[in-house]
This record gives C-alpha cells, structure tokens and sequence, in this order.
C-alpha cells in the first residue's frame, strides 16, 4: 500500500468619477484602445518545446519560468520553494542542463528544450530513476523530489557510471527539508546499476 502511494505520487509529480461620466463617448473608444494595446505590447509571443511539444504563450516580459509552467502549461510537478534560487525544487531541464525555473525568466527560454518531471515518464511508465527513487524511499514529504529527479536525470545522461561523491555534487543546489539525501544518492546510485543497500 506504501508503495503503491509512493508510485501514484511520483506520477504526479514528475500562476474624478463625475468627470468621467461627461467625457464624450469618443474619448472613452480612445482610451479603451490605448489601453488594449498597452496589454498587447507587454506579452512576448514565445515558444518553448517543452518534453517534446512545442508550446507558445504569451509571456509577459517579468514571468519565470515556473510560473509559466505552472500557471499557463498546467505543468504542477514542478514545484515552487523559496523562489529565489536557493532550493532547487524548480529544478527542470533546459537543452539537457538542470536551472532554477524560479529564477529564470520564460522569455530567456524561448526556443529552448525545457524538460520537466512530467515528461519523464514515457508511455505511461516511470523512468527507471523514478522506479529507483520509489525503490530507495527517496521521498518523505516529496516536496523536493521532482527537482531532485532532474538533477539526478542531467547527471546520469552525461555520466551513466557516477561515483557516490559525483552523485552528491550534481545535487547539491537541491535541499530536501527531510535531510533524506543518503537515500536520494543511493536511488541515483540503484538507477546507475551499482549494487546498493536498498534501506
Ligand atoms: Fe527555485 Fe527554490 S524555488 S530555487
Ligand atoms: Fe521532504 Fe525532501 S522529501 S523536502
């Protein structure tokens, strides 16, 4: 049953009154279109490929990154902690290398892969690091595991055969609250094929 809970939050996880009334109606046109361009102008058309879909919004000039994932891609599973690059719960992919979606702003990622934890599932099944992260008891509370799942994913596609320490410093921008690390590196370590002591 535990595990079952753990499986089915991992799936998951992979924003002067009077005077007015005497203004000719012409004025009140005039304000009305200077003010539907004013919001025109402050949205950027962008286009992100987000886990392989290309996906346009319009993106005002001051938006992050997570906040358009989360609140314009309904892309939830990345997670918003301190917002302000210290946590590493936003942690995506952008072309392949882990960022603080928190801290980087949407229109800087025009044109760019973005890889969240949701696209790491494929075809309805869990990434073998998924399974790895279930396996190990890698989440408590979870909060930090969908950014730790993708630093982990960034690290083992540029090196499949980390060492303990190499898995500890591609991680180390993301804090778990839980202090559970010892059992998110030997996931890392499990999904990489090493022999580990599952807890
Ligand atoms: Fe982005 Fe904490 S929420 S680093
Ligand atoms: Fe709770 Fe990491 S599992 S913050």
């Amino acid at each position: 049953m535990a595990r079952l809970s753990r499986r089915a939050f991992i799936e998951r996880t992979g924003m002067g009154f009077a005077a007015a009334t005497t203004l000719p109606s012409i004025d009140i046109q005039k304000n009305k279109a200077a003010s539907e361009t004013e919001t025109h102008t402050s949205h950027i058309l962008i286009s992100l490929t987000v886990n392989g879909t290309v996906r346009t919004v319009k993106s005002e000039a001051h938006w992050t990154l997570a906040e358009v994932l989360r609140d314009h891609l309904d892309l939830k599973g990345t997670k918003i902690g301190c917002d302000r690059g210290q946590c590493g719960a936003c942690t995506v992919l952008q072309d392949d290398k882990p960022i603080y979606s928190c801290s980087t702003l949407a229109i800087w990622s025009n044109e760019r892969k973005i890889t969240t934890v949701e696209g790491l599932t494929k075809n309805g099944k869990l990434d073998p690091l998924q399974n790895a992260f279930i396996e190990n008891d890698g989440p408590q509370c979870g909060f930090c595991t969908s950014g730790q799942l993708m630093a982990a994913k960034a690290l083992l596609a540029k090196n499949p055969n980390p060492t303990g320490e190499e898995v500890k410093q591609a991680m180390v921008g993301n804090i778990c609250r839980c202090s559970n690390y010892n059992h998110y590196v030997t996931a890392v370590l499990d999904a990489a094929g090493k022999d580990v002591n599952r807890a």
